[in-house]
């Protein structure tokens, strides 16, 4: 499986690099070239040694060579890897990645890198959470790397929390599990919807709802890593960036969702449709501001809006794939099995919303995956970007 495969190994000063010298040799008894590139700090932590033995191959670190000038050719590295790691990544490397800060070979090559890019953050629990951190991990993450949430414990501080480098084994199985399903999507077309729809009350007021669509941007990232031309229709209040393999198609009501839909959708193998849609929209929009006079506002009329998936589902060919979401609170599987077979989908993702870990605004999700026969496949609470590993690997296993 990962025979051949070139992997890059950034290695930053955090305590948690003795873990990586693990991982390097897990990857490479599965037969890929490993390559690891030390930042200067990361030498208190790690021994060169020690990771050049294990990965055969020389541990880079300086841009050049003091003794005779040779130089490290940090774009070469960047174009010829198959994937490049950044394990441990501490704070300070989070920040340098996030804003381009090429003071190190490991920064030079991230900026030159055209593989898909992983990042393991860790470091102590406040420093994980502190908003510096969270923002460029946000800022990586949107730019479409994976990022490998930290697991929580006991942190080499005494404190116990978030922080802690996930273990090697773990890292290796995502790794693995990238090549496994990488191909499969390699040349398809995937259409994601995501985040919540906006209808209009009057000029200044909507009705929406809390739907970050972090699950549906997961998708359309994780999708375009596996070799996918993505195209993203979202709410106009996700956050996302275009990039050269993901197509943003940003709508604000349930009616403009549904025409951008109805026209994409005959072009696209995938469909998955992670938005959360209005069901209802006012019957009239007033076209000015609606006044206070201090009394009750009896009555705004609501409409129904058309169901897309259901939409989607009425028209969709024998070779597309077609997956939507259900979002419930009770009655879960029975409630879900219903909208599989009404909407005429070949997968659904359930989410029950009252449990914590999954739903709107969360980092994470909780689902189980329910196929027309009736079989089903629970997963535990994970980060977005894995849960949407989970539902393209189903997706690659019945894609015709
Ligand atoms: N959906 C849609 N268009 C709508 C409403 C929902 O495409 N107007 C899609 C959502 O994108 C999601 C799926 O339908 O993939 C299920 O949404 P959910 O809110 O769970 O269920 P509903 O079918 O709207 O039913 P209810 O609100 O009664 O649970």
């Amino acid at each position: 499986m990962l025979k051949g495969k070139k992997i890059l190994i950034g290695i930053t000063g955090s305590i948690a690099a003795y873990k990586m010298p693990y991982l390097v040799r897990l990857l490479k008894k599965e037969g890929a070239e490993v390559t690891v590139i030390l930042t200067p700090t990361a030498f208190d932590f790690v021994t060169p040694l020690t990771l050049s033995t294990l990965s055969e191959n020389p541990v880079l670190s300086a841009p050049y060579k003091k003794e005779n000038g040779e130089w490290t050719n940090h774009v070469t590295l960047g174009i010829t890897s198959d994937l490049f790691l950044i394990a441990p990544a501490s704070a300070s490397t989070l920040a340098k990645l996030a804003n381009g800060i090429a003071d190190n070979l490991l920064i030079t090559t991230y900026l030159a890198a055209r593989c898909p890019v992983f990042i393991a953050p860790a470091m102590d629990v406040d420093m994980f959470r502190h908003p510096a951190t969270q923002n460029n991990i946000d800022t990586l993450r949107q730019r479409g790397h994976l990022i490998i949430d930290p697991a929580e414990g006991d942190l080499a501080s005494g404190l116990k929390g978030a922080g802690r480098l996930e273990e090697p084994e773990n890292i290796f199985k995502i790794i693995q599990d990238f090549f496994l399903t990488k191909q499969n999507l390699n040349g398809k077309k995937v259409l994601v919807t995501a985040g919540s729809t906006c209808e209009p009350i009057d000029p200044v007021r909507f009705i929406g709802n809390h739907s970050s669509g972090k699950m549906g941007v997961a998708i359309a990232e994780e999708a375009a890593s596996m070799g996918a031309t993505v195209t993203l229709i979202c709410g106009k209040m996700t956050n996302i960036h275009e990039s050269k393999w993901i197509r943003v198609i940003k709508t604000e009501t349930a009616q403009e969702m549904l025409n951008a839909c109805l026209e994409h959708a005959p072009d696209n193998d995938v469909i998955i449709k992670a938005a959360a849609v209005a069901d209802f929209t006012p019957q009239q929009v007033s076209s000015e501001k609606i006044k206070k006079d201090g009394n009750a506002l009896k009555t705004i009329e609501l409409k129904p809006t058309v169901d897309i998936l259901a939409a989607l589902g009425k028209q969709k060919r024998k070779d597309q794939i077609l997956v939507g979401f259900a979002l419930e609170t009770e009655n879960v599987i029975a409630n879900a099995t219903r909208k599989l077979h009404d909407k005429n989908l070949d997968l659904i993702v359930v989410n029950d919303a009252t449990q914590e870990g999954a739903g709107f605004h969360c980092n994470t999700n909780i689902i189980t995956l329910l196929f027309p026969d009736g079989t089903t496949s629970a997963f535990e609470k994970k980060p977005k970007r894995l849960v949407a590993r989970d539902i393209l690997s189903a997706v690659c296993a019945i894609i015709p």
